[in-house]
């Protein structure tokens, strides 16, 4: 298939559904040292044994830090609309209190970059590179880096302004409290129920004292934040309560207090003893309306009761897998959006920020055919037209990711990329999918002439 195919009455053919790309900057940039950036906490755990698969870290990683302009003139020739980027906070705020202009030029000439292009720029300010610094005060479980994260959503919304065209406070911040504080599977490795609890309520406080000030900064601009969501299904029709409180947890956790204001019964009741410590008038603060929710999509979840009684989420091995493991089941995405259009009344417009799928891809001859990831896009740009078929108000997806980045605790060997990165020579070459979203887009440009 040399391009996706959308129905002909499908909403993501008119030109105002965004399409676009995303990454985040610790996973592209390297540069690590340069421009005036101090260790994030990402640098930190990368360097400690066994906690990345092969010792990886994003010293280097896509050597965007350099790269940067071809990498725009590669993302605009893909014809998209809008690039889903991130700023590093330690560049902006090497140390504390400490402005570091250099930084703040870095991602102007990005920004400048892509308006020229006529693309728009969605921003992130906090895609999980918390300044160490920060981190050696307590980091998320201080709650002190709430105040310290509004600081900084301060400095870059009162120099960028509304010339940023989409903030994004924070990117899943179940990621960075539960898989960073409770199971220490991410910077900074901690494990801990509590700590868990704690480190999301401060996110989420963070989230809700930023927003303000990026209206007062930025009054034009589109505000929001960006949550995963793993939509779970019960194994059998005993296991319906097993899947609810998977829901729960995974996301109804951190969108409740944004859309309801409130925490979840579910999980206060189960999880009584690991509560934090919310104060009055948090739940007001983390509440102030937002101009769009983002979603992650990638798989959804089995659960079950096993003999004891507890919650677990069963692998489907019957079904088709990607190479990180995870089940491809675009039904799940139209599920989910159902799903959370029921669950709030209030619903603001949703972007799907991440999609995407890992392969095993190795560019041969100058190609890379990356057959599973073409059928994984079409399948879920097809779930989103499904979803607002059904009544829900989805104005963008974007593809995670651009290119084949730095994954986390996996390192290098998970390629997201719809662009193949050659780490050894920086080459950069477009995957069958990424040809056949620039196919898709060309069209649909034609289309809407
Ligand atoms: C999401 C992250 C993103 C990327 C994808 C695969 O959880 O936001 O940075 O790692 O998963």
């Amino acid at each position: 298939m040399n391009k996706y195919q959308l129905p002909s009455d499908s909403q993501l053919r008119s030109k105002e559904f965004v399409f676009g790309v995303a990454t985040s900057s610790y996973q592209i940039e390297g540069g690590v040292e340069e421009g005036g950036r101090t260790p994030s906490i990402w640098d930190t755990f990368c360097r400690t044994p066994g906690k990345v698969d092969n010792g990886d870290h994003g010293d280097v990683a896509c050597d965007h830090y350099h790269l940067w302009k071809q990498d725009i003139e590669m993302i605009h020739s893909l014809g998209v609309d809008a690039y889903r980027l991130s700023i590093a906070w330690p560049r902006i705020l090497p140390q504390d209190g400490v402005v570091n202009q250099q930084g703040l030029d870095f991602y102007e000439q990005i920004i400048d970059e892509c308006h020229a292009r006529g693309m728009k720029v969605y921003v992130t300010l906090y895609h999980w590179d918390l300044p160490q610094y920060l981190e050696d005060k307590g980091g998320w479980l201080n709650r002190e880096t709430s105040y310290k994260f509004a600081e900084y959503a301060e400095v870059v919304s009162r120099y960028f302004g509304d010339k940023i065209d989409v903030y994004t406070t924070l990117n899943e911040p179940f990621v960075s409290a539960f898989l960073g504080y409770r199971w220490g599977e991410h910077a900074p490795g901690i494990k801990g129920e509590r700590e868990g609890f704690l480190a999301s309520h401060h996110l989420m406080l963070g989230h809700g004292l930023a927003m303000p000030v990026l209206r007062k900064n930025a009054p034009n601009a589109t505000h929001g934040v960006v949550f995963n969501a793993t939509p779970a299904y019960p194994l059998t029709d005993k296991d319906q309560a097993a899947a609810d409180y998977c829901e729960a947890e995974n996301f109804h956790w951190f969108i409740d207090p944004v859309l309801k204001g409130e925490y979840p019964q579910a999980v206060i009741e189960r999880q009584s003893t690991k509560m934090p410590m919310i104060l009055e008038g948090d739940l007001d603060i983390i509440s102030a309306p937002v101009d769009y929710i983002g979603i992650n999509y990638y798989t959804r979840s089995v659960a079950r009761f096993n003999e004891n009684g507890d919650i677990e989420t069963v692998k489907q091995t019957e079904s088709e897998h990607t190479y990180i493991g995870w089940e491809i089941y675009p039904q799940g995405l139209t599920d989910l959006l159902v799903r959370l259009n029921t669950r709030y009344g209030n619903l603001p417009p949703i972007y799907i920020t991440e999609n995407g799928a890992a392969g095993d891809d190795h560019c041969i001859n100058g190609e890379v055919n990356d057959e599973q990831r073409v059928r994984y896009v079409q399948g879920h740009l097809e779930a989103v037209d499904n979803a607002i078929k059904a009544g829900v108000k989805v104005d963008g997806y974007f593809a995670w990711s651009l290119m084949d980045n730095f994954e986390w605790a996996f390192g290098y060997c998970q390629r997201f990329g719809m662009v193949h990165v050659d780490y050894q020579t920086q080459k950069r070459t477009l995957k069958q999918s990424a040809i056949a979203y620039q196919n898709m887009l060309l069209e649909r440009a034609e289309e809407n002439k």
